[in-house]
């Protein structure tokens, strides 16, 4: 059994720049299922997180909770340095704005192309863009995704790698200020999903955003993770490196890089 002070002494990770997202204390019930008990993360400026942690313990309600899809029973929630937990409807969709989510399904429109499905958000927030600069966006986030000229393909003609950066393509096309994954390699091959975390990894330095990052995939964590906080009971009960996190004396801890 791992004492509470052995898991404090864990929680020494330290925030990479400003701060930018901050969850203080937050508690989050589902009926008598008690799932987030006193979860608290920092997520600094320059800095790729990783939360890792079983299977449905609260890695996506956390997620949710940072873009006020789910709403804490308590505890604050500070991003960009506004606590959102007293955001109303339409702070909470200005704030949803400035955040780019990779999930596991890429939910692009099967009957738009690649150029429809990436200026289809692009065009409803950004009236004020012309269609040139629209186009200049496109060409350069699909560069930078390594897929330049392939605007005028359909989703149902890439596979699964290309589909999950267009996916990515999509949200940075807007120039968010937090990317948020969850899961975001799960169901791609070992190459792909290589790929597919280095250029996570790279991003961080190329928009100069942070992100939350939920993976199961342990290729992932080493590849895109500056810091990994373990989701553990409801609580953050590691916080570190890799290296760290993989010689903690808590078996609950490394057991996840074995
Ligand atoms: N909207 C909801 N209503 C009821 N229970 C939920 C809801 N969302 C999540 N849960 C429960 O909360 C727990 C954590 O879920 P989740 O965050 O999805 O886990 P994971 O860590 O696998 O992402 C699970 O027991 C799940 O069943
Ligand atoms: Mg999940």
């Amino acid at each position: 059994m791992i004492k509470e002070q052995d898991n404090i002494k864990h929680v020494q990770g330290k925030t990479a720049g400003e701060v930018m997202v901050r969850l203080v204390d937050l508690h989050k019930s589902f009926g008598r299922n008690h799932v987030l008990r006193g979860m608290n993360l920092e997520v600094g400026a320059n800095e790729n997180v990783v939360v890792i942690g079983r299977s449905g313990c609260g890695k996506s309600v956390l997620i949710k909770c940072i873009i006020g899809l789910v709403t804490p029973d308590s505890g604050s929630i500070y991003v960009f340095g506004e606590d959102i937990t007293k955001f109303k409807r339409k702070a909470l969709i200005k704030l949803r704005s400035d955040i780019g989510f990779l999930f596991q399904s890429n939910a692009l429109y099967d009957s738009l192309n690649i150029r429809e499905n990436l200026l289809f958000t692009l065009q409803r927030r950004h009236k004020e863009l012309s269609s040139k600069e629209m186009t200049m966006r496109m060409e350069e986030v699909l560069q930078n995704v390594g897929l330049p000229g392939i605007e005028s393909l359909m989703p149902s003609e890439l596979s699964g790698g290309m589909k999950k950066r267009i996916a990515l393509a999509r949200a940075l096309i807007l120039k968010p200020k937090l990317m948020l994954y969850d899961e975001p390699t799960t169901g791609l091959d070992p190459i792909t999903s290589r790929e597919i975390s280095q250029l996570m990894a790279h991003l961080k330095d190329e928009y100069k955003m942070p992100s939350i990052i939920i993976s199961h995939d342990l290729q992932c964590v080493e590849i895109t993770a500056d810091r990994i906080v373990a989701l553990i009971d409801g609580v953050a009960a590691a916080n570190g490196t890799w290296k760290e996190l993989s010689k903690s004396a808590d078996p609950r801890v490394n057991s996840f890089f074995k």
